[in-house]
């Protein structure tokens, strides 16, 4: 890995590009200071950016910087064992139920140090980069406890800072009951709430606090205490709702004002008025659905027709979603949810940096905001969603400089 500051500047005129949104027109992008100062038709170039120094697209597409807003990228070990078994013939939620699950991922990434941690979470990113990431979202909720949270969420921040990619840590200690508090779901959460979270928003760790409403993990109660901590501390709730079963969960989290509810595979009608109301971010994510091999599809035409803004991830983690493409997501979303092309990448530019907060510095290309975008070797949008296990990034342009 190359140190940031050794990336070269992106300063300048950009020409021999074509914007997604009008691929058959010469474009042109100028960047002052790493943020962008003009873009539009090349032949609209005011005279005065002429001059600047030159980058040459050789004719690429162009789209934002991609925004993964769902990961939960640092975690010990690996799970592969659990994917044999569940094609053996065990669900999710017995997996779960017999020890493993995201249990297991507790007992790696308690053993394993911080540098071991950001060693692993390396490896993954990079391929995540490599396919024109520019912001990314990580979850902690494989420590469960306030020391090896630190520990998950330290990382994410670690890994920021190494790579010059926006990272946003959201606080997942409301992610399965650990074990040592079997049978003490109420006590854990007390700990989530009154120790935990308030220790690690004062430490800066803490961007905003998600927790996994479900039958197998907390119920709609706990997941009002812990929105009511967040809170509390001014910081923003998004919600796991509606993977397995239909808890309620959206409507809650849009009462609270959620950024963004994930999963949904069993959102209700109400649910969706709700998020609609409170302008709450639907997330995709269809690697857990495919490698889950779910059958519940999510209800995309009612969420397309009440004009709740729909985002795609990849949900990285050890055991749904081992997923390290965020076009192979955009290929999945088209595939499995039928997205169209033009919804598949707003679900991964526009709307995912408005699941994290982010819609003033990432997901678009716009005059004021930062330089964050990608060149794609390809002719026309669509390719982007239609192959898949190709990696058509040219260059990307993160945070003001040329880190591909
Ligand atoms: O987003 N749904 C809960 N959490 C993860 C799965 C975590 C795991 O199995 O380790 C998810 O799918
Ligand atoms: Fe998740």
């Amino acid at each position: 890995m190359k140190p940031v500051n050794e990336f070269p500047s992106a300063d300048g005129l950009w020409t021999g590009i074509r914007l997604a949104a009008d691929a058959g027109v010469e474009a042109a992008i100028v960047v002052e200071q790493g943020a962008v100062r003009w873009v539009g038709a090349r032949s609209a170039l005011p005279a005065g950016f002429a001059g600047l120094a030159p980058h040459d697209g050789g004719g690429a597409l162009v789209t934002p910087g991609l925004v993964d807003c769902h990961t939960h990228l640092v975690y010990g070990g690996q799970r592969a064992n659990e994917f044999a078994m569940r094609l053996a013939g065990a669900t999710y939620e017995e997996v779960a139920k017999a020890g493993g699950g995201i249990v297991s991922s507790v007992r790696a990434t308690r053993e394993a140090d911080e540098d071991t941690l950001f060693a692993q979470a390396s490896a993954r990113l990079e391929q995540l980069l490599a396919d024109g990431v520019c912001a990314i979202e990580i979850k902690s909720g494989y420590g469960l406890s306030l020391e090896h949270e630190r520990k998950q969420l330290r990382v994410a921040r670690r890994l920021g800072e190494a790579y010059g990619v926006t990272v946003r840590t959201t606080f997942l200690g409301a992610h399965a009951l650990p074990p040592e508090y079997a049978g003490r779901s109420g006590e854990y959460i007390d700990l989530v709430c009154k120790e935990m979270l308030p220790a690690l928003a004062a430490e800066g760790l803490v961007d905003a606090v998600d927790v996994f409403c479900e039958r197998i993990a907390f119920s709609l109660a706990e997941t009002e205490q812990v929105f009511k901590a967040a809170k509390a501390l001014g910081l923003p709730v998004k919600l796991h709702a509606e993977q397995l079963s239909d808890m309620g969960g959206a409507a809650l989290a849009a009462r609270y004002g959620a950024l963004s509810c994930d999963h949904i595979e069993h959102l209700s009608a109400e649910g969706i008025e709700a998020m609609r109301k409170s302008g709450t971010v639907a997330v995709l994510l269809p690697g857990a659905y495919y490698t889950l091999r779910d059958t519940h599809l999510p209800p995309i035409a009612a969420l397309r027709a009440a004009g709740v803004p729909m985002a795609v991830s990849t949900d990285h983690n050890p055991g749904t979603s081992p997923a390290l493409s965020l076009l192979l997501m955009v290929n999945m979303a088209c595939t499995l949810f039928c997205l169209t092309v033009p919804e598949a990448l707003d679900g991964v530019t526009v709307h995912a940096a408005r699941a994290l907060g982010l819609q003033d510095t990432h997901g678009a290309i716009a005059p004021g905001m930062p330089a964050n975008f990608v060149l794609w070797n390809v002719r026309e949008a669509a390719e982007l969603a239609y192959w898949f296990g190709q990696q058509p990034v040219r260059a990307v342009v993160r945070q003001g400089r040329i880190a591909i």
